[in-house]
């Protein structure tokens, strides 16, 4: 039930947002562009500690597959966009902690495959562009052999399925809450804004010749006064009317 409520907001959600605006679509696709190519350089930084040699070479694989989804969709947003792209990349978080592991490293990764692999038949359903469709598509399917390695190795270095499961849970709390403080930021900043945006519209003309002022001192004209086209100085009027 919770999936598909969340399928049915991607959908309703992206669809609203990406047929009003070409643009919004093209960068929000850029933006999985950047997600595809973070993902690929997570798993390079835990690369090394992998100790097993074929699970490396997986691993590896798996960067690989990721750089090459990056492209694609850097590719999407280039044909759908209009404006020069954005940096290929945005800060990035390292998820592999060397002091806590390769098993801790496994369950975000897993969790992260399990997650695109989900929401991605979302997104190629929330557009009627059938090529988007077919890049999320596509993609989808190598996430689905992503999400099967990982858990495979999730529960290889864990020791049982049991145990993999418990920690799958545990980085879905701390992904959850992550999630909650990300929307709670964005409300509170929709809501001070609207603060603002009230006491500037309710006591801003109290502070406003005071701050005009302050910015242009005693040389530089007032704003229009009036239809008249009368324009106010401290030091002199200039009327329209009056000219040559
Ligand atoms: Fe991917
Ligand atoms: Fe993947």
């Amino acid at each position: 039930m919770e999936l598909n409520l969340r399928g049915l907001l991607i959908r309703l959600l992206t669809r609203l947002s990406w047929a009003t605006s070409r643009r919004r679509m093209a960068r929000g696709i850029t933006r999985f562009s950047q997600v595809e190519a973070d993902s690929g350089w997570q798993m390079l930084r835990a690369l090394d500690a992998v100790d097993n040699v074929e699970s490396r070479a997986r691993l590896f694989n798996n960067a690989l597959e990721e750089v090459h989804h990056s492209a694609l969709f850097r590719e999407l947003a280039h044909h759908y966009s209009d404006e020069p792209p954005p940096p290929a990349t945005q800060e990035r978080i390292q998820l592999f902690n060397p002091k806590e592991g390769m098993i801790e490293f496994s369950a975000w990764h897993y969790v992260g495959e399990a997650d695109v692999y989900r929401d991605f038949l979302a997104y190629a359903h929330a557009t009627r562009e059938p090529r988007i469709r077919d890049t999320f598509l596509v993609i989808r399917g190598d996430e689905k052999e992503h999400q099967a390695l990982a858990l495979a190795e999730l529960q290889r270095l864990t020791g049982s399925p049991r145990n993999a499961r418990r920690l799958i849970r545990k980085v879905r709390i701390i992904r959850a809450y992550q999630a909650w403080m990300r929307f709670s930021k964005g409300v509170g900043n929709i809501v001070s804004s609207f603060v603002l945006a009230i006491v500037f519209i309710g006591v801003g003309w109290i502070f406003a010749p005071v701050c005009r002022r302050r910015i242009y001192g005693d040389t530089l004209p007032a704003p229009l006064n009036g239809a008249s086209g009368e324009i106010a100085t401290s030091s002199q009027t200039i009327t329209g009317a009056a000219r040559p």
